[in-house]
C-alpha cells in the first residue's frame, strides 16, 4: 500500500506571482488571484488516502427518498439522501464526492438536475423540484470518490507538461520545431511569449536557427497520464480515478398536475439565477426564472437579430451557436474568406440585408486540439473585449473554460480576472453593452479523468461566478442545462444548442415586436 498523503495546496510557479500582486494590490475592492483561490478552496476535499478498500465506493453506497408520499404536486421538491459507503461498505466519515444527480422521464423529453448538498460525514442531500406532471425517476451519479478528486486537484495545480505542445516556427521556406510550455520554463534559451499588462506567458525552447517572432503553429498532445502519474506518485490511486461513474436510479415519484410548471416573468439580464436553472421537456429547455421564447421560428430570430453586432469570443462551443445561427438562417452567410478555411478561425458571417454580423474569435493559448493550430488566429480575450467599441446593439459572449481543464486553476483564475477589467473598461465606456458569460457545458465521461474530468469544468465554474461576481454580466449556466440532459459530448447536440440560443436571445427580446 501507498504511504498516506493529505491533499493540501500545491502551489505551481504562479504563486510566486500571486503572492506579488497582494502586496501590491492598491485597490481593496480588486480581487486577486489569491483571494479567488482561496474563495474556491472550500470545494476541494481535504482527504487522507489511507487505502483503497476505504475510498468510496457507489455499488456499496444508498440512495434513498425521504418522507415518501404516494403522489406529489408541481412545484414541490423532493428530498434524496445519498449515504456513500466505502469498498467494505461501511459509511464514509468524511464527503467531497464528486456526484451528479438529475431526475427525468424519458418518455416525454423531460429532465432536470438536483441540488446536491454535502453534510461532510459521508451522507448528501439532494433536492429536486418537481417541473412536470407524470413519473419522475431520481438518477444519481458517482462521478468521482472524494480521494479520486483529491488526487485529480493535485495533479491539476502542478505546473507540468500534461499536454504537450510543439511550436513550429517558419521563415519563408525554413521551418524548425521546439517544445513549448505553458508556462515559464526556466532554461538559457527560451523564448518568451509575454503579455506584460495581461501578465501572461508561456515559452518555446529557441529553435536553432529561426527567430522567437517566427513561431507560427502549435501542435498539442495528450502525453500519456502513465508517466503523469509516476511523476506526481500517485499511480496508486489510478484505478480509483479512472473508475467508470456508477448510475444509481434510485426512486420514482408521480407528479400530479395538469400542466408545466413555467414561469411568466421576462428574463432580465444580470438577474440572479436559481438552481435547477430550468429543465427540459418534450425536448426544449424551460428556465425556471423567467420565459424563454422558442425561437422555432427563422422569422422570429431574424427579428431580434437585426441590426446587431454579436461578438463571440472562447471556445468551440460558443461557435457552435454561431453554426446553429448560419444553419438556421439562410441569409445570414459566411464571408468568403470563413467558407474557405471552414471550422477555423475567425469566423465571420453576415446577413446584409437585416444588417446583422456574428463574428467568432477562439481564445489564445492554450488551445487543445488535434489539428494545426495557427497562432495568431487566438488571441486573449480581454484584449478582444477592449477592441470592441461597444453599443446599444453590441453584444458579447464569452466562453472560457474547456482548454483549461489540464492546467492549474489559477492560469483559469488570471485570464478571467483580466477578462474582468476588460468588461469593466468597456461597460465604463458604453453601458449599453450587454455581456453574457457561458459556462462550461459537461463533456464525455470517455475523456481522459486526470485532465479533462467533468470536475474540473465544475470548480472553473465556481471560478467564474466568484470572479465575475458584481458585474453586470449575464450567465448562461450551459452547465446546469447539460447536467439535466446528461449531457455526454464537449459538444452539446442540437437541441442543447437551440435551447442556449433561445435562452440567449429570450434576454434580447422579450416580445416578439422587441
Ligand atoms: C395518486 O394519483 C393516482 C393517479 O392519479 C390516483 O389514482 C390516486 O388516488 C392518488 N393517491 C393519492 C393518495 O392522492
Ligand atoms: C527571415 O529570414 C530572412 C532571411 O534569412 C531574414 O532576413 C529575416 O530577418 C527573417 N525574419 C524573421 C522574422 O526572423
Ligand atoms: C486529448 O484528449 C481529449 C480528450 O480525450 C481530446 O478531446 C483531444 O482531442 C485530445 N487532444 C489531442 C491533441 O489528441
Ligand atoms: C448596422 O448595425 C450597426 C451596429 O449595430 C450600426 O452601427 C449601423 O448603423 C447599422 N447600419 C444600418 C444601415 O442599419
Ligand atoms: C445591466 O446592463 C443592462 C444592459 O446595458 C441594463 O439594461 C441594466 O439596467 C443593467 N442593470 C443594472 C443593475 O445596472
Amino acid at each position: 500500500t501507498a504511504p498516506p498523503y493529505t491533499i493540501g495546496l500545491f502551489f505551481s510557479n504562479w504563486n510566486t506571482s500571486m503572492q506579488s500582486d497582494l502586496l501590491m494590490k492598491t485597490r481593496s475592492t480588486e480581487k486577486t488571484e489569491g483571494d479567488i483561490l482561496q474563495a474556491l478552496l472550500k470545494y476541494v476535499p481535504q482527504v487522507n488516502y489511507k487505502e483503497f478498500d476505504q475510498t468510496s465506493n457507489a455499488k456499496k453506497s444508498r440512495a434513498t427518498l425521504l418522507h415518501p408520499k404516494q403522489n406529489y404536486t408541481i412545484g414541490e421538491t423532493i428530498r434524496i439522501q445519498v449515504d456513500i459507503c466505502d469498498h467494505n461498505g461501511n459509511l464514509k466519515t468524511y464527503g467531497g464526492d464528486f456526484i451528479l444527480a438529475r431526475i427525468r422521464s424519458p418518455e416525454h423529453k423531460a429532465a432536470a438536475s438536483g441540488v446536491v448538498k454535502d453534510l461532510n460525514n459521508g451522507i448528501y442531500h439532494i433536492d429536486f423540484k418537481l417541473f412536470w406532471p407524470g413519473q419522475v425517476e431520481v438518477v444519481v451519479q458517482l462521478v468521482h470518490p472524494s480521494e479520486a478528486v483529491a488526487a485529480i486537484w493535485r495533479a491539476k495545480q502542478m505546473d507540468y507538461d500534461k499536454i504537450s505542445y510543439t511550436g513550429i516556427f517558419t521563415n519563408n521556406s525554413v521551418q524548425e520545431k521546439t517544445e513549448c510550455y505553458s508556462y515559464l520554463k526556466s532554461s538559457q534559451s527560451v523564448c518568451l511569449y509575454v503579455d506584460e499588462r495581461e501578465k501572461e506567458t508561456y515559452s518555446c525552447l529557441k529553435p536553432l536557427t529561426l527567430s522567437c517572432e517566427t513561431l507560427t503553429f502549435f501542435q498539442s498532445r495528450n502525453i500519456s497520464s502513465k508517466p503523469l502519474c509516476l511523476l506526481f506518485s500517485f499511480c496508486f490511486l489510478f484505478k480509483l480515478i479512472n473508475e467508470t461513474p456508477f448510475i444509481n436510479k434510485c426512486c420514482v415519484v408521480f407528479c400530479i398536475a395538469d400542466e408545466l410548471l413555467l414561469s411568466s416573468e421576462k428574463c432580465y439580464l444580470g438577474t440572479l439565477q436559481p438552481v435547477p436553472s430550468g429543465f427540459f421537456h418534450s425536448g426544449h429547455w424551460y428556465p425556471s426564472f423567467c420565459n424563454c421564447r422558442s425561437f422555432q421560428n427563422d422569422n422570429d430570430i431574424n427579428s431580434c437579430l437585426q441590426g446587431k453586432d454579436l461578438y463571440f469570443r472562447g471556445d468551440s462551443t460558443v461557435r457552435q451557436w454561431l453554426e446553429h445561427l448560419t444553419s438556421k438562417l439562410k441569409n445570414l452567410k459566411y464571408l468568403k474568406t470563413t467558407e474557405k478555411f471552414k471550422s477555423r478561425a475567425p469566423m465571420l458571417a453576415v446577413d446584409e440585408q437585416r444588417n446583422i454580423t456574428i463574428d467568432w474569435r477562439k481564445h489564445g493559448h492554450p488551445w487543445i486540439t488535434v489539428h494545426l493550430n495557427v497562432i495568431k488566429e487566438g488571441n486573449y480575450v480581454s484584449r478582444e473585449v477592449d477592441k470592441i467599441a461597444g453599443g446599444e446593439n453590441i453584444i458579447v459572449v464569452i466562453t472560457v473554460g474547456q482548454h483549461f481543464r489540464p492546467f492549474p486553476l489559477e492560469l483559469h483564475i488570471r485570464r478571467l480576472l483580466n477578462i474582468r477589467k476588460a468588461i469593466e473598461r468597456l461597460k465604463a465606456r458604453s453601458p449599453k453593452t450587454r455581456v453574457f458569460i457561458k459556462l462550461e457545458n459537461i463533456r464525455e465521461l470517455t475523456s481522459e479523468t486526470l485532465r479533462f474530468s467533468n470536475w474540473h469544468g465544475y470548480i472553473q465554474n465556481l471560478a467564474q461566478r466568484e470572479v465575475f461576481h458584481g458585474l453586470n454580466v449575464t450567465f448562461l449556466d450551459a452547465w446546469d442545462m447539460t447536467v439535466a440532459d446528461n449531457t455526454n459530448n464537449v459538444h452539446p447536440p442540437q437541441h442543447v444548442v437551440h435551447s442556449q440560443v433561445a435562452l440567449f436571445l429570450s434576454y434580447l427580446c422579450h416580445n416578439s415586436s422587441d
